[in-house]
């Protein structure tokens, strides 16, 4: 599934991730900045934070609890389509997700 990270910057990168593993996982391995991922994709740092794009918002499939709570702890502001991009599993449903890198992590 295809899934698009833009920098604050506005620049874009398209890349397949591949089926279950984590948006997170797929910008890790690539290189895409702005996504630290210190706890290593255990909902328990906040610097995996994202952004959904409204336009593919029903996208993703509902959050947990503790992804909850974790978000309360994410350095830049919290918003309606906040999510830990190490929650979001990739399944076919996220093909064409488009998330939004916040300024910083930390
Ligand atoms: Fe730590 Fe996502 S990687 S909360």
């Amino acid at each position: 599934p295809k899934i698009t990270y833009v920098a604050p910057d506005d620049s874009a990168r398209t890349l397949d991730v591949p089926l279950g593993t984590s948006v997170m996982r797929g910008a890790v391995s690539n290189d895409v900045d702005g996504i630290v991922a210190q706890c290593g994709g255990n909902a328990q740092c906040a610097t995996c934070h994202v952004y959904v794009d409204e336009e593919t918002r029903d996208k993703p499939a509902a959050m947990r609890a503790n992804e909850d709570e974790m978000l309360d702890f994410t350095a830049c502001p919290r918003r309606p389509n906040s999510r830990l991009s190490c929650q979001l599993k990739v399944t076919e449903e996220l093909d064409g997700l488009i998330v939004h890198l916040p300024e910083r992590q930390q």
